[in-house]
């Protein structure tokens, strides 16, 4: 016995020396695993790992595919384990007891496009630890004691979209079990959402008040994005709506798109309100623009962002820009003037709309 070890250290010593020869060699490779450029390969179960390899930065950065296998005290993938894999693109785990994976495990990994989890010990898995990839990208994961449970309903709804299509099973509370594709639990249904209005086309200053309706089993979380928001805003939920109170609309939020979103343990989906805000062209010099139709815009001169191109009626007439004049109230007109005749302050009688959306 101490003889085979010692022979078997001897062969993993020449390994080492042989692996020296190839490539720099990182001591943070854990003794069962072998570590390259681009992978990471652990399949000895003895001494075993119990995380993830933790090596240099640099070295992480450069990995593309991780390979885990017969690691028998390997139990979760959590928010750290995978980090620093920004680049990796292949991740094997299989015969190991990993039983949990956190909601973010793989938020740093936007470029996997492999993810096989065969012969693990996962009972439920969360869609939202795969919200960021591709629907498309093989997930594989037989061999799994997964529960027919409402959490588990969105690997149906994906298996469905996936070509090879896998024939996983789950398991009940009698532990018998069934296909995914036959998988109904009760009071399971993926969330809906519609805003109303969708559209909102009103003035500068004016109020404005939405409503994001939700159904769902579960019932679902109702989220607002309103981050980039300018605009006073209130939020009042309610049990299937939010509704959201816009004061004061700001000029600088038109053409903003607001997101809300809403989820339950089934899935996720949005909807969306537009903002169309009307206001007056603000700015003096032009009322002297009619007798000078190559005026610089004044927005530009002002070095603010193009997308606020609206504020200038002139911009209003001109064709596929994407604006459409309006009067005040918002009525369409065929014709100017969109300028304020020379020497009049401008009257707030001309209004302009950006429509189509800037996000
Ligand atoms: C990582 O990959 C880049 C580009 O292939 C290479 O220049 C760099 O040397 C690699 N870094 C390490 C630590 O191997
Ligand atoms: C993603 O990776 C970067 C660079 O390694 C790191 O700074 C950042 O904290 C990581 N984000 C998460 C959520 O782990
Ligand atoms: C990922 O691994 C699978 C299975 O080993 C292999 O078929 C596939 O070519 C790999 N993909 C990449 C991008 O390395
Ligand atoms: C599998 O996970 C369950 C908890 O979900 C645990 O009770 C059980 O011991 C685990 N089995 C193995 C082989 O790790
Ligand atoms: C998803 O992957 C499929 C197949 O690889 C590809 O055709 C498609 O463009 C991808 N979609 C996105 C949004 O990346």
């Amino acid at each position: 016995m101490d003889s085979s070890a010692g022979e078997y250290g001897m062969a993993r010593l020449g390994l080492f020396l042989v692996l020296m020869g190839l490539w720099r060699f990182s001591d943070a490779c854990p003794a069962s695993c072998t570590c390259s450029i681009s992978r990471i390969v652990c399949i000895d179960s003895v001494p075993g790992i119990e995380d993830f390899p933790v090596l240099t930065l640099d070295d992480m950065e450069n990995i593309t595919e991780i390979y885990i296998a017969n690691q028998n005290r390997l139990f979760d993938i959590n928010d750290n384990s995978l980090r620093h894999y920004i680049n990796l693109r292949n991740l094997t785990v299989t015969k190991t007891r990993l039983t949990s994976i956190s909601s973010d495990a793989f938020f740093n990994n936007t470029r996997l496009q492999y993810v096989n989890l065969r012969d693990n010990n996962l009972s439920t898995l969360s869609w939202r630890t795969f919200q960021n990839f591709n629907i498309t990208f093989p997930l594989l994961l037989s061999g799994n004691p997964l529960d027919c449970v409402c959490e588990n309903l969105w690997i149906k709804l994906r298996l469905q979209e996936e070509s090879e299509g896998q024939e996983l099973r789950c398991m009940d509370d009698r532990g018998e079990t069934e296909a995914f594709v036959t998988l109904t639990p009760p009071d399971c249904v993926p969330p809906k959402v519609e805003v109303d209005p969708k559209i909102v086309t009103k003035m500068q200053g004016s109020n404005v008040k939405a409503v994001c309706r939700a159904s769902g089993s579960p019932l679902p979380e109702i989220l607002w994005n309103l981050d980039l928001l300018t605009t006073h805003h209130e939020i009042e939920p309610m049990e299937t709506e939010s509704s959201l109170t816009l004061s004061g609309l700001s000029p600088d939020d038109n053409g903003r798109v607001i997101i809300c979103s809403a989820e339950n343990m089934v899935g996720q989906t949005e909807a969306t309100l537009q903002l169309n805000i009307l206001f007056a062209p603000h700015h003096p010099a032009a009322a002297g623009a009619r007798a000078e139709p190559s005026l610089v815009h004044p927005l530009q001169r002002d070095g603010e962002p193009q997308a606020r191109a609206a504020v200038v009626p002139r911009e209003c007439a001109s064709p596929g820009a994407g604006l459409h004049p309006h009067h005040d109230p918002p009525v369409h007109r065929e014709r100017g003037p969109w300028l304020p005749a020379a020497g009049q302050p401008h009257a707030h009688s001309q209004w302009c709309v950006q429509t189509g959306g800037k996000e």
